[in-house]
Order: structure tokens, then sequence, then C-alpha cells
């Protein structure tokens, strides 16, 4: 495959693509056609002709795409063929909240430590994990091979907690703190603002509304 530049908004495509994936070949599916594919995603057979071009085609040969060759090339392109190992900064409802959610080990997301600086939150349990102190984020970064670290705490304290990771040698930060992080080149930064979601909601109800008006 060429080295050549993927549009965000192909890659953005590309976790949908993976999830109904899963799915089918979960449900026994060996093959499926561009067109079936469409009609199940609600996207038009040549976005999703137009979206695997850029990755080759993903050898679609007679009856449409094999679905388990499909679904694990997808998984490379995504980095899910290996166990990513992250961190949580901050045991508070978010924090909290992500730690429980099981989906993410299926998909090979392991969460190895929480970290948080409030004094009676340490050694509490989150699911597996024991709640740690803040000073000893380095020395547990570098013995577990963290490679993702996650950002769940308030703006105030995101910007000091990123540079600290990042001098400790991470490259990727899931950042759910209200702030942009302001981080090197060679670093990505995955912002998640679900406010964002919800405005974009928002925006498309009131939308419609005033069109039926
Ligand atoms: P929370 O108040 O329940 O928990 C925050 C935790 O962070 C507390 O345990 C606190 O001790 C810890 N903390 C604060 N500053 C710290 C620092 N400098 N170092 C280490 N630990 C620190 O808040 P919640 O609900 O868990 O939300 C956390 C943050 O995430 C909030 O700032 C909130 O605005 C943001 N948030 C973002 C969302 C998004 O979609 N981006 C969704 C929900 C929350």
């Amino acid at each position: 495959m060429d080295s050549k530049i993927i549009s965000p908004a192909v890659i953005g495509r590309l976790p949908r693509y993976y999830r109904y994936l899963g799915d089918l070949k979960d449900e026994g599916v060996e093959r499926i056609s561009s067109q079936e594919l469409s009609e199940l995603m609600k996207v038009t057979a040549s976005q999703i002709r137009q979206d695997f071009n850029n990755f080759g085609g993903f050898g679609q040969q007679g009856y449409g795409y094999n679905v388990e060759y499909l679904y694990n090339e997808i998984g490379k392109l995504l980095g899910l063929h290996e166990n990513h190992h992250l961190i949580i900064i901050g045991a508070g409802n978010l924090g909290r909240a992500l730690t429980n959610y099981s989906n993410f080990e299926n998909r090979g997301f392991i969460f190895e430590g929480i970290f948080d600086q409030n004094p009676a939150l340490i050694g509490k349990k989150i699911g597996e994990l024991t709640v740690m102190p803040m000073e000893e984020i380095e020395s547990f970064i570098l013995a577990h091979s963290i490679d993702i670290v996650v950002i769940a705490i308030p703006k105030t304290g995101a910007v000091a907690v990123a540079d600290r990771v990042v001098n400790c040698g991470i490259k990727a930060i899931w950042n759910f703190a209200h702030t942009d992080l302001n981080v090197p080149d060679g670093v990505v930064v995955e912002n998640v603002h679900l406010s964002d979601s919800l405005m974009k909601l928002s925006y498309t109800l009131s939308t419609k509304n005033n069109s039926v008006d």
C-alpha cells in the first residue's frame, strides 16, 4: 500500500465499518457486496468503494468482500492487531465509568492503572484497578509499557499532566478535559467532547424543526 495521506473523514468512518463487519462476522456472514453493506450502514455503495480504494480496495472479487478479511484489514489500519496499554488520570465519575466499561478490553485496549491527586481516593478499588498516587505515574508508565494516557481531570490540571506524561515518552493522549493540549510533534491527541456531539444533535433537531415550521 502506498503512503498517500488519507483524509480524516475517511479515517473517521473506519471504526463504524469495523463495528458492522465485526457483527457480520459474528453472525457467520462470509461475503458481502458493497451494495449490501451500503443498505445495512445507510451510506452509498460508491462512498464505501471510494473509502476502501484509499487502501487498495480490499480485494473485492466476484461477489463482494470477504467479511473476515475486511474486518482484519480494517482492524490493522486502526492499530487493533496489537493490544494497547492505557492509564487513566482522574478517578472521578468519568475515570470510573471508563475503567468499568469492559468492551474497551475486548478491542485490545487494556486499562493498566488509574491515578488521582485526591489522597482520599488512593487505594480505593475501581473494578480490577486500585487508585494510585500521582507520584507513581512515571515509574508505572515505564514498568508497564504504557502507550496511551487518558486524561479525565478538569482542564485546570490537564496541560501540566499532559506535559508530564509526554516527558515520559507517551505518544498518544485520549483527552476528555475541555482544553487544548499543547503537545510536541509526534504526539497524537484525540479530544473527546460529548457535549460537541450533543450540540450537533441539537443543531440537527433545531434545523429540522425550523424546516417544518
Ligand atoms: P470528577 O470531579 O468526578 O472527577 C475528577 C477527578 O480528577 C477527581 O477525582 C479529582 O481528584 C481528580 N483531579 C483533579 N485534578 C487533578 C490533577 N491535576 N491530577 C490528578 N487528578 C486530578 O469529574 P468527572 O465527572 O470525572 O469529570 C472529569 C473531567 O472530565 C471534568 O473536567 C469534566 O469537565 C470532564 N468531562 C469531559 C467530558 C467530555 O465529553 N469531554 C465528559 C465528562 C466529563
